[in-house]
């Protein structure tokens, strides 16, 4: 058996690309699926930064400049998700031979479930690779217009790459009347909105605390929302997900001084 590989990309920056591909790859791993997250950010890597996981020398870098075996560039992450993290070296990035991904994949979905690959944002070769790889693109939007054209674009290129896109994860919704709505996205991009997921400061704070916002905050609107496209992926039923949740510390108090929310 080999892994559905999902590659979440936008077109536009700052999408939530990076932290739909950590909380749906950990949601997935909640629901007992095998899954593995890896960044093909290779640029601007942020995967790993999310997870605490930047001081380990091997990264995908290594392995797409020919130094490392992709086993040693694979770390456990949080629920048992598998992460392969780039490296942050602009000399790691110039290194890296964005092509030598397509060998990557044969290797990393053996045994799994899941593959998701963290997309760059733009269209340059490092941002076609991902998409052609994959079995499915899921594209990251925002409810404005410049993320809307983006994606169309992104959408355009999977298309011609001979992929598909299986849907739209609609972020950041703030629900205000000035914002584009769920049914006029998916009549802009003519794609399924799989799932929306609110503007919640949760988001943040998790990603200073390095753990990621379905594990650290499951009952917060967003985490209901990663489950819920998790268990649609997954072809699970929804549910809640009893995770252990830290005590209230100093820090957590002084994070919500900082960074608001309840
Ligand atoms: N639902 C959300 N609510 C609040 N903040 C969010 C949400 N989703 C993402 N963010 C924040 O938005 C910023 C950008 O998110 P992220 O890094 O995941 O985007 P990206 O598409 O991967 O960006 P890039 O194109 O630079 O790789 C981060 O600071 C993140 O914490
Ligand atoms: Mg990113």
């Amino acid at each position: 058996m080999t892994a559905r590989v999902y590659t979440i990309a936008s077109g536009k920056g700052g999408t939530g690309k990076t932290t739909v591909t950590l909380n749906l790859g950990t949601a997935l791993a909640m629901y007992g699926k095998k899954t593995i997250a890896l960044d093909a950010d290779i640029g601007m890597a942020n995967l790993g930064l999310l997870l605490g996981l930047e001081k380990n020398k091997i990264t995908l870098h290594e392995v797409l400049s020919g130094t490392a075996k992709i086993e040693e560039a694979i770390y456990e992450g949080p629920a048992g998700l598998k992460v392969v993290p780039s490296g942050l070296s602009l000399k790691g990035f110039q290194n890296s031979n964005p092509d030598a991904l397509r060998q990557v994949m044969i290797k990393i979905t053996e045994g799994m479930d899941f593959v998701l690959i963290d997309a760059p944002a733009g269209i340059s070769k490092d941002g076609v690779i991902p998409l052609a790889v994959a079995d499915k693109v899921i594209l990251v939007v925002n409810p404005e217009l410049a993320s809307m054209a983006d994606a169309l674009k992104t959408k355009a290129l999977t298309e011609m790459l001979g992929r598909t896109v299986e849907g739209v994860i609609l972020n950041r919704a703030i629900f205000e009347k000035t914002e584009i709505s769920s049914n006029k996205v998916s009549e802009l991009l003519g794609l399924k909105v799989l799932e929306m997921i609110p503007e919640d400061p949760n988001v943040r704070r998790s990603a200073a605390f390095k753990v990621p916002i379905v594990i650290r905050s499951p009952k917060s609107p967003a985490s209901i929302a990663f489950m819920r496209v998790a268990a649609l992926l997954a072809g699970e039923k929804y549910k809640e997900i009893n995770t252990k949740v830290d005590k209230d510390t100093f820090v957590d108090r002084l994070a919500r001084s900082i960074f608001g929310g309840k």
